[in-house]
């Protein structure tokens, strides 16, 4: 498992990068973890951060932004409507855009889940990832991650099936695959306690579908009860209060088991990526 850096890993490259391109006003719209990992690496590095995020995203993430020096502004809608406010009044404002998969080296940060899991697992990888997708960074930068391994020679062509779970009152990639599609269309009334899945519509959305189907992975959407029941399991059994979205992968993972989908025998990594303390809405505090 992993914590909470995993926003981080992305966020520290695209600041990076941008800080010695000679950027200095960054923009995102944010469901909360990115734009607390955002605002810290701006502080870090000189730069200001401009923050639009949904009115209710976990209220940790909109003060771990203001207590880092970042202008957040809590907006009507999803994540999508933050992304239209920042298009719209990036060039104006001067803005670099650091949107998912609007700037490149976000997802070159997210690789480091790819190398991480070679090095932590001895280079065998598992079996089957199963992620909690948004917008989907993170797989798609380990799936990157993996080619450039086999290329270094760390890893051979095996290659895990990935899994994308997503909730079932947002899972545009899970009714895409579903109908065999390449492009994911919005979801409607995008609804899930799980903030970072919260994105109805993902820029990335082909190159997600294109990684679960080129490893014969999978899609499949869990409903909010289950995934909050999961992450008490998983806490009750492990010691780890992960996030919701990480709590999605365990009922994410008895699914395939129940339909034959992944054997007794198969090596499985369930991916926790946030921190559940920063979700007391969620668990009703
Ligand atoms: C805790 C958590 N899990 C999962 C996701 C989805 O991440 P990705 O963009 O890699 O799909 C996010 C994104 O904000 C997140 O904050």
């Amino acid at each position: 498992m992993f914590g909470e850096y995993f926003s981080r890993s992305g966020m520290t490259a695209a600041i990076s990068m941008a800080k010695e391109l000679g950027v200095r006003k960054l923009a995102v719209p944010s469901a909360g973890n990115a734009a607390g990992a955002l605002a810290a690496y701006a502080a870090r590095a000189g730069m200001e951060a401009h923050i639009f995020m949904p009115k209710d995203t976990p209220r940790a993430n909109v003060v771990e932004c203001e207590q880092t020096g970042a202008h957040v502004t809590p907006m009507d809608g999803l994540i999508t409507d933050c992304g239209a406010e920042v298009a719209r009044r990036k060039d104006a404002e001067g803005w670099f855009d650091v949107s998912t998969l609007k700037e490149p080296y976000r997802v070159e940060g997210k690789k480091t889940l790819g190398y991480e899991l070679g090095e932590q697992l001895d280079w065998q990888l598992p079996d089957v990832i199963i992620y909690p997708t948004g917008g989907g960074t993170g797989l798609i930068g380990m799936w990157k991650a993996f080619d450039e391994m086999q290329q270094l020679g760390w890893i051979g062509s095996h290659r895990p099936r990935m899994v994308t779970v997503q909730a079932t009152g947002c899972a545009p990639i899970v009714r895409a695959f579903e109908r065999g599609e390449r492009f994911a269309a919005e979801f409607e009334n995008a609804h899930t306690t799980a903030s970072g899945l919260r994105v109805p519509k993902a820029v990335g959305d082909f190159l997600i579908l294109d990684a679960i189907r080129a490893s014969s992975g999978t899609a499949v959407a869990v409903s909010d009860e289950e995934l909050l029941a999961a992450t008490r399991e998983i806490g009750a059994a492990e010691g780890v209060f992960c996030a919701p979205e990480g709590g999605a992968c365990l009922p994410a993972l008895r699914m395939l088991m129940a339909a034959g989908k992944v054997g007794r025998d198969e090596r499985v990594v369930l991916f926790n990526t946030g921190a559940g303390v920063k979700y007391m809405e969620s668990f009703g505090g």
